[in-house]
């Protein structure tokens, strides 16, 4: 199938009824833009890049596909006949070759089904051969209108059918194969004679059965698959089917989810065995977890790289961060961007990190800040302890060396160093370096006056 077939991805209409700035075919779906489905499926089914049909926002389509395509400017949108002209005259001769048109906004499409396409075109020698499905309600489809002998006469659209063949349950889902040749024979031929003023490429039927040529179609079984997206309700409806595809296929590498139709994971997202996935927790970009890892209710992870047999505690919120192996964080830990915890770092509840890097084995188990802060391994950070990192104007770095105690409720002025092993009292403000092995304390002595509450209380 690979060497011969072109993909033509239509892709400029305007989708207002998404009622957007965005263009329709970047709206995204578990993280990626709709079209970027139907660009990775047309890679695997051809052998050269797909000519993606561009008008309305083509600049922001072109700029986010790059040279995973090529493209077909249309301009004005005079119908779908009129995009494949457009495409046509980018791959030039197709003779020897054939053409797989494609939606834009019909994401779900799979391979499987495209190669079934192909398999029952060349079985039957058609000129061109399209998908079919019988959704629950064929609204605005074109309904396939069939012959006596039950082949594919034409392609009827709703605004134009009669009250009698909009009764048929049979539709165009907008999917093609056509031999290069009848193609760009025909496509010349179209005409825009009809309720929309249109140039319909669904008319290349009549042409080409006209010029003695066969027509063939392959019905879909789940109308999901070939599901176009026109709204946000439409966006919603595949979005849930591609998290079912990414959960289905997370389950089959051994992954557990205590609940799947709670959590929404992006189809970027890795996840290794063993690893058990508890309800309502979002796991988004370039998010990679290990094996074994433990991960709780209302975790929200984004570009987050995580080893393996990690502790992911409820409410834990991450964003560009680093997690080596037998971490345990939060509850309600809060990683900024350029956090690196070493293996076996314990953060525990209410502890922002930002810019931070923890060395194995480092605790700070509460109610803490680290901002611009390298720690170093064995580093136990008390409660409350606080980097002050920021003078109003400019960020500074905290250094904590290995095997350093920071007691609680420490205020750390930084730029300042705390050296190897040294202790910092608890209460302390620390504005100046703590030497290696030294006791830092800034508390005022504490003052003890005997049985004065008792007299107070007696003069009350
Ligand atoms: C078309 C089919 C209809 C089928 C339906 C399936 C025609 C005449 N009708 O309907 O039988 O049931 O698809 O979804 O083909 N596009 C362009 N340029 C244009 C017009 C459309 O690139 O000038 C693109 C759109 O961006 C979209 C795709 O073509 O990706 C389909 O367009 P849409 O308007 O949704 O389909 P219809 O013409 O209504
Ligand atoms: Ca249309």
């Amino acid at each position: 199938m690979r060497e011969r077939i072109e993909v033509v991805i239509l892709a400029a209409g305007l989708g207002t009824r998404m009622k957007s700035k965005r263009a329709k075919v970047l709206h995204r779906v578990a993280g990626r833009p709709l079209i970027d489905y139907v660009v990775d499926v047309a890679h695997a089914v051809s052998g050269s890049a797909p000519v993606v049909v561009v008008g309305h926002q083509r600049q922001a389509v072109q700029q986010h596909l790059g040279d995973r395509a090529r493209y077909a400017v249309q301009e004005p949108q005079l119908g779908t006949g009129h995009a494949v002209q457009q495409a046509a005259a980018v791959l030039g001769d197709l003779q020897g070759k054939s053409v797989l048109i494609l939606s834009g906004d019909v994401p779900l499409i799979r391979e499987a089904t495209l190669r079934r396409l192909a398999d029952e075109h060349r079985r039957a020698g058609n000129a061109l051969t399209l998908l079919t499905m019988q959704p629950r309600d064929p609204a605005q489809y074109g309904r396939i209108v069939r012959d006596g002998s039950g082949a594919v006469q034409k392609i009827v659209e709703a605004k134009d059918a009669s009250a009698e063949e909009r009764q048929i349950g049979e539709v165009n889902a907008g999917i093609y194969l056509v031999e290069g040749p009848p193609l760009s024979q025909n496509l010349r031929k179209l005409s825009a004679d009809n309720a929309q003023r249109e140039y319909y490429l669904t008319d290349l039927i009549v042409l080409l059965r006209g010029a003695g040529q066969r027509v063939g179609a392959v019905a879909v079984d789940d109308p999901g698959e070939v599901a176009g997206v026109n709204s946000r309700a439409e966006l919603a409806g595949v979005e849930e089917q591609i998290q079912r595809r990414v959960v289905d296929r997370l389950m089959s590498e051994g992954v557990t989810f205590r609940n799947p139709s709670t959590v929404v994971i992006d189809s970027t997202v890795t996840i290794g065995s063993d690893t058990v996935v508890y309800p309502f927790v979002t796991l988004e970009g370039k998010t990679h977890i290990g094996e074994s890892c433990v991960i709780e209710p209302g975790v929200h992870l984004l570009d987050v790289s995580v080893g393996n047999d990690v502790h992911l505690k409820s409410g834990t919120v991450a964003e560009d961060a680093i997690i080596d192996d037998e971490a345990t964080i939060g509850p309600y830990a809060h990683l900024r961007p350029g956090t690196k915890l070493g293996r076996r770092v314990k953060v525990g509840n209410f502890v922002e990190t930002k810019k931070a890097v923890l060395g194995e084995g480092s605790k700070a188990s509460h109610l803490t800040y680290l901002g611009d802060a390298d720690v170093g391994a064995d580093v136990n950070i008390g409660a409350g302890t606080i980097t002050c990192n920021y003078d109003g104007l400019h960020k500074h770095q905290t250094t904590i060396e290995d095997g350093a105690f920071i007691g609680s409720d420490t205020q750390l002025v930084a730029p300042v160093r705390v050296g190897r092993g040294a202790y910092v009292g608890a209460g302390s403000t620390i504005t100046k370096d703590v030497p290696p092995d030294a006791l830092a304390l800034s508390r005022v002595p504490q003052k003890v006056i005997e049985g004065w509450a008792k007299r107070k209380k007696k003069k009350d």
